[in-house]
Order: structure tokens, then C-alpha cells, then sequence
């Protein structure tokens, strides 16, 4: 479990993320949404350990109880932008975090690669990321982070370029791969249906400064709840953001 507690972030004179503190359990997925601009990605980079020098911080992370210094091994990260390493392949670049970790990279590249047809990659193993589609090169990099074996998994935005009917396999592959290898997530995401969907918790945010305003339990189990749950918390959230836009 993953306990954020305190957290202050100030860049250019402004308080951007005030207080903030929130709990990611280990299992199960945690979205976190909230209005553009209100800080998620700033909270997501704090963690990671990857927030500009611009930014003057103050907060303490804990992992299953005991404070941590970030960046830390146990907490991966996909950014909102897909960061690809633009001279490294497809296979490469998804092979990476697990070479990182110390995988001999034959054995990274076969682990990565046997998923490329499941995640609509197949063909592209050679190819350099200029030569893919903004969707394809989310999926290498969504790839790159969910083999890393991490306790919690921070994926920022990482279905956002994705076509609607690509979106619910990604989103059914997740599911299916937490129920094999149970593991904390905390997605930020925009799209409501995605964190009614597939969601335990949400999380939602609000803007100057970024702060927690709600904390909702989702009722059912993911992936398989009823429509009318969703739709009546699809209301609710739309309710929680729009009073939070000016
Ligand atoms: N390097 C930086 N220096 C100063 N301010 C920054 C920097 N990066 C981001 N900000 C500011 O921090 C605030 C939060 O930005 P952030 O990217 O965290 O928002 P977000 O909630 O992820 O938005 P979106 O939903 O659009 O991705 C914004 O006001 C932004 O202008
Ligand atoms: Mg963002």
C-alpha cells in the first residue's frame, strides 16, 4: 500500500497542490481524476521522483507503512506523454524498464514481445517510434511499465490515444493481468466510463490549490458492473467536477 501524506507543491510563487493526501492499496485499481490543469500529473511525477527542479515540494510517501525516498523501485511509472526513446525500437523501448531491472535483454526482449499481438503491436517489433501512430506508441509504452514487477503502478492518462474499441481491450487486458499478478494501480484518467468501469476507488480532485475532494467506493466488482451503477455514478462524478469548473 502506497501513502501519500502531506503533500505541497509550489512553482512560480503558486501553490499548486496543497495538503494532499491520499492512500493507493496494493490491489486493485485507484483512478484519480479531476479537472485539467489541477495537478495530477505534478502529484504522479512527485512520486516517481521525476518533478522538475522548478518546483518547491513538501510531503512524505510511505510504502506499506514505511516512509520511502522517491524515486523508488517499487513504484513504476507511465507518463502522460509516452517518453519513448526515439533511436531504440518498439521491442526495445518496451524491453527497457525490465533490462533496467536487470533481466538479461534477450529475456526482456521475449517476455515483451510475446505480448505485442495481444496489445495490437504485432509487426512493429523492429520499428522506431516516429514510424507509429500516437495510439500504437501509448501501448508500447503502457507495455513498457505493466511487465515491470512493481508493488504499485502509476499510469498516467495511458489509454488516452486509444480508439474506443482498442481502449476496452486495454482496459479488459488490465483486469485480466491484476487477477493473475494482484498489484496496486493508480490511473489518472479523463474518461469517466474507464474509472467507473474498471475502477475500486476514485479519487477526485480539485483545482487551486490540487487537492483530494472526494473519495468514492465503487460498488461490484470491475468490469462487470450493472449499467445502472455506472450511469448513476457517472452522475455523480459529473456533478463533483462541474462544480469545480469555472
Ligand atoms: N515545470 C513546471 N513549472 C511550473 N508550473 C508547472 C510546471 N509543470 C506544470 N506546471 C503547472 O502545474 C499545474 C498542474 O499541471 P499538471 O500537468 O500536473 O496538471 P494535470 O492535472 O495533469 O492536467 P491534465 O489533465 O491537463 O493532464 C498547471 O497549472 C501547470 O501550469
Ligand atoms: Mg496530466
Amino acid at each position: 500500500m502506497l501513502e501519500i501524506q502531506n503533500l505541497t507543491l509550489h512553482a512560480d510563487g503558486r501553490s499548486l497542490i496543497k495538503d494532499l493526501s491520499l492512500v493507493v492499496p496494493g490491489d486493485g485499481i485507484t483512478a484519480l481524476i479531476g479537472p485539467s490543469g489541477c495537478g495530477k500529473t505534478s502529484v504522479l511525477k512527485w512520486m516517481a521522483g521525476i518533478l522538475p527542479d522548478a518546483f518547491q515540494t513538501h510531503g512524505t510517501a510511505l510504502l506499506d507503512g514505511k516512509p520511502i525516498s522517491l524515486p523508488h523501485r517499487g513504484l513504476c511509472y507511465q507518463p502522460q506523454s509516452d517518453a519513448l526513446f526515439p533511436w531504440l525500437t518498439i521491442a526495445e523501448n518496451a524491453a527497457m524498464g525490465l533490462e533496467i531491472a536487470g533481466l538479461p535483454r534477450r529475456i526482456a526482449l521475449a517476455q515483451v514481445t510475446a505480448l505485442f499481438a495481444p496489445f495490437g503491436l504485432a509487426g512493429c517489433e523492429a520499428q522506431f517510434p516516429a514510424q507509429l501512430s500516437g495510439g500504437m506508441r501509448q501501448r508500447a509504452a503502457f507495455l513498457r511499465t505493466i511487465v515491470q514487477d512493481s508493488r504499485l503502478v502509476l499510469l498516467d492518462e495511458p489509454f488516452s490515444a486509444l480508439d474506443a474499441v482498442t481502449r476496452l481491450r486495454m482496459q479488459d487486458w488490465l483486469l485480466s493481468r491484476l487477477s493473475d499478478r494482484p498489484r496496486g494501480v493508480l490511473l489518472v484518467t479523463h474518461d469517466l466510463h474507464e474509472a467507473t468501469g474498471i475502477a475500486d476507488r476514485i479519487l477526485v480532485m480539485a483545482a487551486n490549490p490540487g487537492r483530494i475532494i472526494a473519495e468514492i467506493d465503487v460498488p461490484g466488482q470491475p468490469g462487470a458492473r450493472t449499467e445502472a451503477i455506472l450511469a448513476d455514478l457517472r452522475e455523480t462524478l459529473k456533478t463533483l467536477l462541474l462544480e469545480q469548473t469555472p
